[in-house]
């Protein structure tokens, strides 16, 4: 199942909310294979050998699909074989959170809510529920639901747990776990427009303590390490830039870095199915955490465990409307950094 392609697309305004549909189901396939590009990457000596790095890891593992042929820039057009789309890129996103910030500053619209209300309700008290038994010292396996019923003492179990969201947009996600209990939270974006709504919104609505920067998360300006690091939609956004599969090795590049050891990191998408997310981190694993990284550690003398195990995923899903499209349905998965 894919979401519509640029043709179906309002430009620059994104599409509405999913309406949603509960169904049960493990193996949900999907797709939101339509998403922009403009970015920096590319600008600087650093930045193409990066690039360099990755599409050679890329093309060494096998285990990717094909990749995109130039990765020493940045394309404005989607590919011709339909994987990559406006939302892989920057100019998309900057143009729809200058849309949306207008919406709010004349309407008090919070603008989208990707994957819906539901969805995001599932991944917070998901999360919540994964961290409380994690710092109660059970490590849930695949096989175990991520169950916990009171909810009164549950605060004291989440104080240790700092939390970053990627590609945060309107940073509602940080307010929902902030409802749940979570008070260290910080949110990047590398629109400024998703940050100035984000701050806007959390100020509005009381959360004036949750931290909102812009980053590009692939550029790993960000020094700082976090216990949780979330992350909806926006693997799936850098999976469609025109070099999205390289993109995505330097995101597991980068994200190895922001999240804690002990630390989880819980991706949603609707881009991958959770058996390939753990394709995809096992692949970054067998190649030591990345040829890139290896290559650092070998600079900074320090030696690097493969990063990331899979622990547990949502097990219960909405699927959703897109665009008059039949409903897809989303992944979350949960990788406890080693
Ligand atoms: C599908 S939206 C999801 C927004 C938000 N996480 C949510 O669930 O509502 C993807 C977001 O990722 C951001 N994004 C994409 N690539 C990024 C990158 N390399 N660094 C930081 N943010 C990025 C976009 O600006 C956009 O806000």
């Amino acid at each position: 199942m894919r979401l519509p392609e640029d043709s179906e697309l309002p430009q620059p305004a994104r599409p509405g909310p999913p309406s949603v549909d509960l169904v049960s189901d493990d193996d949900r396939s999907v797709a939101a294979d339509s998403w922009s590009i403009k970015s920096e990457y590319g600008s600087t000596l650093d930045d193409d050998q990066r690039h360099a790095d990755a599409a050679e890891v890329l093309l060494t593992s096998g285990n990717f699909r094909a990749a995109t042929s130039d990765y020493s820039s940045d394309k404005e057009e989607p590919d011709a074989d339909g994987v990559s789309s406006m939302l892989g890129l920057q100019s998309y996103w900057d143009a729809a959170y200058a849309d949306e910030l207008t919406n709010f500053r004349e309407h008090g619209h919070v603008g989208e809510v990707w994957f819906g209300a539901d969805v995001m309700d599932v991944v917070v008290t998901w999360t919540r529920n994964l961290c409380i038994q994690i710092a109660q010292g059970h490590l849930p396996t695949d096989a175990d639901d991520v169950k916990y019923e009171s909810s009164e003492d549950g605060d004291k179990y989440l104080c240790g747990w700092s939390v970053l969201d990627i590609g945060t947009g309107n940073g509602l996600l940080l307010q929902e776990l902030a409802k749940l209990g979570f008070s260290d939270l910080t949110g990047v974006d590398y629109s400024e427009g998703a940050v100035a709504l984000a701050r806007s919104l959390a100020d509005r609505d009381g959360f004036p303590n949750i931290k909102f920067l812009v980053d590009d998360i692939i550029e790993k300006k960000l020094d700082q390490q976090f216990k949780l690091v979330m992350d909806k939609g926006t693997l799936d956004a850098i999976g469609l830039h025109p070099d999205g599969n390289i993109k995505r090795i330097m995101y597991w590049d980068s994200v190895s870095r922001l999240v804690a050891p002990g630390g989880l990191l819980v991706i949603t998408s609707c881009n991958s199915t959770k058996d390939e997310l753990i394709r995809e981190v096992e692949n970054y694993n067998r190649r030591g955490g990345s040829q890139l990284l290896e290559l650092e550690a070998k600079d900074n003398d320090t030696c690097r465990d493969p990063p990331f195990r899979y622990i547990n995923h949502v097990r219960s899903y909405p699927t959703f409307m897109f665009g008059g499209s039949i409903g897809s349905r989303v992944a979350t998965v949960a990788f406890l950094r080693k």
